[in-house]
């Protein structure tokens, strides 16, 4: 399967800094994926940018109705409309920051779907839980009350914990891990959950991407801090060619 290098721009990122990073992606290799998720402001202009290539752009959240009264929202239609082709659901931050459950995700993940999006939804245990031998247990949980029927979108496990600290699980535990949510995904959805891409995201970094990526079952990375310099950026899309 190729592999999948989506970077998350979270709140970071100007209208300036468009074109010179369209550019550089530009020259990606080829047989790797590429996804730019940055804020909404950015999305129909980045979009814009990168039309005439192969770089994927999408959300980094929807609401989970298709309109209506919900100040400060944005829809999955609204991406649609902007150039997204995939959306990030349930990240860690939004379901510490903004209390969303697994129910709320699920809910925004049907959404995408029905909008014809592509969601990503994020799993992934606090330290405390990894501490108390919790974490399987929990990430299972997720996948069973924050996928979908039917789901054939992508999965990121993001442990808590890794993201923007530069610590990383060891290969072991992501070894463990990626296939826990494989045999997940093959309880929950039969044939089909084999088919689905498990990215690993939390401080992956030119430096530790070729090794996390090379690991089974996992098949790409979703970026944070390192996904805002194009160089960074490129340089795990090469690593991938190589995992
Ligand atoms: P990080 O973030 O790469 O900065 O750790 C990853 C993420 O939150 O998706």
């Amino acid at each position: 399967m190729r592999q999948l290098i989506a970077g998350n721009w979270k709140m970071f990122g100007k209208l300036a800094d468009i074109a010179g990073f369209a550019a550089a992606v530009k020259t990606a290799p080829a047989g790797v994926d590429l996804l730019i998720c940055p804020p909404f402001t950015l999305l129909e202009r980045f979009a814009a940018a990168l039309a005439a290539s192969s770089v994927a752009i999408g959300g980094q959240d929807c609401h989970a109705t298709a309109q209506g009264p919900h100040t400060g929202d944005i829809s999955a239609a609204m991406l649609m409309e902007a150039g997204a082709t995939h959306v990030i659901l349930g990240h860690s931050e939004r379901r510490a920051d903004h209390g969303e459950n697994n129910a709320v995700v699920r809910a925004k993940a049907e959404a995408a779907i029905a909008a014809g999006l592509i969601p990503i939804i994020c799993v992934g245990e606090t330290e405390a839980e990894r501490e108390a031998g919790e974490a399987e247990h929990v990430v299972r949980s997720q996948l069973l009350h924050s996928l979908p029927s039917g789901f054939a979108g992508v999965v990121a496990y993001e442990p808590v914990w890794a993201i923007g600290t530069g610590r990383t699980p060891t290969e072991e535990d992501v070894t463990a891990m990626h296939a826990a949510i494989r045999a997940g995904l093959g309880a929950q959805f039969g044939a089909a959950g084999s088919a689905v891409r498990i990215l690993y995201g939390g401080s992956v970094k030119p430096g530790n991407a070729a090794t996390l990526l090379a690991l089974p079952e996992v098949g790409g990375a979703l970026v944070g801090g390192a996904s805002l310099q194009a160089e960074d950026f490129l340089a795990i899309a090469q690593a991938a060619l190589r995992g």
